[in-house]
């Protein structure tokens, strides 16, 4: 658990925020970035568990424990101090961002209140940081339903009028040898004043092996007629939100892609395989499990009805209406020899669940996974979430729902070490800021 080291001689200094339990952190300091700045509340929990646990690990200099949107209120009126940082960097949640004409309008307000994009951009815009490192679910790249791409559409204007390039490339972590399929999207930003626009800079070979992302996570090269797409995001955030891709079935935005100056170029890649990581390799001794992990005899029927097809009449609750109800099998067990399957917030305790992981011991028995095996999938190290502050213990539900929401840290090490060579590259020197 004491694997943590900050970086003695850092490439640059960084704010993390949505911190969690710290896997941007992790990343970053075994890339040579030093957090300097850290913010993680929880809204709809009293006891703020995850900020305990991230304060045990990394201390408590430079961490905040309140809601980003009044520490940056605090901030944009003089009332208190966010540093300068070299990045800022986090994993928020995919909402809705659209823009109302009389909201755009109206001074500082740029979409609906509680949406934590808009937090992002306003200390984006206040700190002007070189680059800014994010983390999504693959979906943000199709949302809403009604306008497939909409909210990204809008995200990256937002960014593009704040003067950053962008671009983006969703990852599923196993495709790079890691335990766990986990695919989410990562986009790198820089300020455009002080990184330029990229020269030589011809699409194709941009998104497969010029960019940040792609030397980073090796990509095959896009076959030569291969369709780069490109179009312009045309109009404020309020016309973006009302026209963009109307009824449209398919987002535009493919799995990586760049925009410049509200030009946007996207490509579907295909990422160049560094071997298959398994579920087997972070499984504990069978006799270090605790008995509450092994599935009951009598339980066992349930669990293999949730995970298996089924096509069956229910009825709506509600209306009485009746409905055929029809869903695919799951793996069961889960294979050890592949890589696991994407860890869900819902991962702990013993119900019998469709989404939980379930593998067979050598002597037939089947068990849930413990909490260390589950961080070991996003590569925290060993017991990261066991204890919080003054040595409280975490529930195995509580870490199990940190894993669900945290990232695959390895991922965030290889990008955090191509952009430390990017910003050793336009700065000539080390330690700016
Ligand atoms: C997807 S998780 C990020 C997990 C993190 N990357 C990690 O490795 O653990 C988003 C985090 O944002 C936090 N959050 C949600 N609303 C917030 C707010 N208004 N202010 C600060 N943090 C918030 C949540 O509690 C959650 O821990």
């Amino acid at each position: 658990m004491s694997n943590y080291t900050e970086p003695q001689n850092p490439i640059g200094t960084v704010c993390e925020l949505f911190a969690g339990v710290g896997g941007f952190r992790i990343g970053l300091s075994r890339s040579g970035w030093k957090t300097s700045f850290s913010n993680q509340w929880e809204p709809s929990t009293k006891a703020q568990h995850a900020s305990s646990v991230y304060s045990a690990r990394f201390g408590d200099e430079g961490h905040t424990n309140e809601d980003i949107a009044v520490v940056l209120d605090e901030y944009i009126s003089g009332k208190r101090e966010i540093p300068k940082t070299t990045m800022v960097v986090g994993g928020f949640p995919c909402q809705d961002y659209s823009v109302a004409k009389t909201l755009s309008s109206s001074a500082g307000l740029k979409g609906k209140k509680g949406v934590l994009w808009w937090e992002i951009l306003r200390l984006v815009e206040a700190n002007r940081p070189p680059i800014v490192f994010l983390e999504n679910v693959d979906r943000l790249l199709k949302s809403p339903a009604s306008q497939r791409g909409r909210d990204f559409a809008i995200m990256l204007a937002s960014m593009s009028d704040a003067g950053y390039f962008v671009e983006w490339r969703v990852v599923n972590a196993a495709e790079y040898g890691f335990p766990q399929r986990r695919k989410r999207v990562f986009i790198v930003a820089k300020d455009l004043s002080v990184f330029g626009v990229p020269q030589n800079a011809e699409p194709a070979s941009f998104l497969d092996s010029e960019s940040t992302i792609a030397k980073a996570l090796p990509v095959e090269a896009i076959p030569t007629g291969s369709l780069v797409s490109e179009f312009r995001l045309e109009g404020d955030l309020a016309d973006l939100t009302e026209n963009f891709d109307i009824g449209g079935k398919l987002s535009p935005f493919k799995k990586s892609g760049y925009m410049v100056n509200r030009h946007v170029f996207t490509a579907d890649v295909i990422a160049r395989e560094q071997g298959l990581g398994n579920l087997g390799s972070v499984l504990l001794p069978e006799e270090d499990v605790p008995s509450e992990y092994f599935v009951p005899e009598d339980q066992l029927a349930n669990w293999k009805y949730l995970k298996g097809a089924k096509r069956e009449e229910r009825t709506h609750t509600a209306s009485g209406t009746k409905y055929f109800y029809a869903e695919g099998s799951m793996a069961f067990p889960d294979l050890q020899s592949n890589p696991s399957r994407t860890i869900l917030t819902g991962e702990g305790g013993s119900s019998a669940s469709r989404f939980k992981h379930i593998i067979q011991t050598n002597d037939g028995r089947y068990r849930r996974l413990v909490p260390v095996e589950l961080e070991r999938l996003n590569g925290f190290p060993d017991n990261w979430t066991s204890t919080g502050l003054n040595g409280e213990a975490i529930s195995d539900v509580k870490r199990a729902f940190f894993m669900g929401n945290a990232l695959v840290v390895g991922i965030v090490e290889k990008i955090g070490f191509q952009l430390s060579k990017d910003w050793i590259e336009v700065k000539g020197e080390k330690n700016v800021l």
